[in-house]
C-alpha cells in the first residue's frame, strides 16, 4: 500500500512517501529553522505563511523523487493535530485538495502518534511498549498496549522538555532550538550547578520543568548582577543531567512497572546525544528503539508510517472535509 503523507504541523513542511508503512520511497522536509531563529521561537503566522509558498512544491518533489505515478497512490495522510492551526491548515488544505482531485481516500493523522510510528520504520514495535515521547510541545510517557492502542502514564505539569531546552538557551545566549547546542556544549561540561531533579522522588509519571528552567535563569541573572561568569559548559551538563536523571528514571520505573517488552524514545528530544548515550547503559533489560535522527524531529515518513497502521484497523473513507486540532491529549490509562 501507498502512502502519501503530508505533515505541516508546526514549522517543517514536508511530505513523504511510504510503502506498507516501512518504506520510505522518497522524503522532503523543508524545514523554516533559520526564519524562526531570528525571533528565537517558531512564530505562528510566519510559519503558516512559509507552509503555504512551499508546500506544492514539496509536494510535486516528493512525488516526483518516488518515481510512483499517482495512480499508485493508494491513500492520503495528514496530520490534523496537534499543533498550530493555520500551519495544519496549509497540509490539511493541500492533501484534501489533492486527495480529491484524483479521488484518493484520505485519514487524518495525529502527529504525537507520528512521532511513536517513526521508530516502527526501521525496527519493529513490540507490544506492549512504553514509550517517552519528549518534542518541543509535548512530554509525555505512553503506553502502547497494540498498534494504534495507546494510552497516557504522566505528562508535564508544565513546560516540556525541549521547550525548556530552548529557554535555557535562550538565557545562556545560546541560537534556537536550543536542544541541539546545549546537549552538546553539556557533552563539553561537567554537572557542577547541581541544579534540582524535579519529581524524581514522586512514584508517579508526571514531569515538572519548569521550577528547573527557572532555577538556571535565576542562577544565570544573579551572576550577571554580581559580574561573575556563567561556566556555559557546565551550565548545560548540569542541566542535561538533571533531565536526563528524569527522564531515565521515570521511564525505567513505567517500563517495570507495565512489563514493557520494549522502550520507545521519540520526539525531537529524543535526538539527544546524552540521552541517547545514557539510557541504553542506565536501563539494561529492556530493548530500547530510537528512531534515526531525521524521523526525530518532524517529518511526514512518521505520518506515513503511522498511518498504514491507523488505516489496518479503521479504513479510510473519500470524507474531505478534515479539520485541524491544536490538542489531541491521549486517554489516560485506568
Ligand atoms: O519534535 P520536534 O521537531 O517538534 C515538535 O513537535 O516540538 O521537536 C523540537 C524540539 C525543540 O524544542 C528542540 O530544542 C528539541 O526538540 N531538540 C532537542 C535536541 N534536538 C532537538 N532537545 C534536546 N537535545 C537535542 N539534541
Ligand atoms: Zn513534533
Amino acid at each position: 500500500m501507498i502512502i502519501l503523507a503530508v505533515e505541516s504541523s508546526c514549522d517543517e513542511t514536508s511530505v513523504a512517501l511510504v510503502k506498507d508503512g516501512k518504506d520510505v520511497l522518497s522524503h522532503i522536509i523543508l524545514s523554516q529553522m533559520d526564519i524562526h531563529a531570528i525571533y528565537g521561537g517558531v512564530v505562528p503566522e510566519i510559519a503558516s505563511r512559509n507552509h503555504v509558498v512551499h508546500m506544492t512544491r514539496v509536494f510535486e518533489q516528493a512525488i516526483e523523487n518516488s518515481k510512483i505515478e499517482i495512480k499508485d497512490i493508494d491513500l492520503v495522510a495528514v496530520t490534523h493535530g496537534p499543533g498550530l492551526i493555520g500551519s495544519l491548515l496549509v497540509g490539511i488544505n493541500a492533501a484534501t485538495a489533492f486527495a480529491f482531485a484524483h479521488q484518493k481516500p484520505i485519514i487524518g493523522v495525529n502527529h504525537l502518534v507520528g512521532h511513536l510510528y517513526a521508530a516502527n520504520i526501521d525496527n519493529d514495535i513490540k507490544f506492549p511498549a512504553v514509550a517517552l515521547l519528549a518534542s518541543g510541545g509535548h512530554t509525555e510517557l505512553l503506553y502502547m498496549k497494540d498498534h494504534m492502542d495507546i494510552k497516557l502514564l504522566g505528562t508535564t505539569l508544565d513546560d516540556a522538555v525541549g521547550e525548556a531546552y530552548d529557554k535555557v538557551a535562550r538565557v545562556l545566549g545560546l541560537p534556537y532550538p536550543g536542544g541541539p547546542i546545549v546537549d552538546e556544549l553539556a557533552l563539553k561540561g561537567v554537572d557542577t550547578y547541581h541544579l534540582p531533579r524535579p519529581f524524581l522522588d514522586k512514584n508517579e509519571h508526571n514531569f515538572s520543568f519548569s521550577g528547573l528552567k527557572s532555577a538556571v535563569i535565576n542562577l544565570v541573572h544573579n551572576a550577571h548582577q554580581k559580574g561573575e561568569e556563567v561556566r556555559i559548559n557546565d551550565m548545560c551538563a548540569s542541566f542535561q543531567a538533571s533531565v536526563l536523571d528524569v527522564l531515565i528514571e521515570k521511564t525505567k520505573h513505567a517500563a517495570k512497572t507495565y512489563e514493557a517488552k520494549q522502550i520507545i524514545l521519540a520526539g525531537g528530544v529524543a535526538a539527544n546525544k546524552g540521552l541517547r548515550q545514557r539510557i541504553a547503559k542506565e536501563i539494561p533489560n529492556f530493548e530500547i528503539i530510537i528512531p534515526k535522527m531525521e524521523y526525530c524531529t518532524d517529518n511526514a515518513a512518521m505520518i506515513g508510517a503511522a498511518a498504514y497502521y491507523q488505516y489496518l484497523k479503521e479504513g479510510a473513507t473519500k470524507n474531505y472535509l478534515i479539520s485541524g486540532y491544536s490538542t489531541m491529549p491521549f486517554e489516560k490509562i485506568t
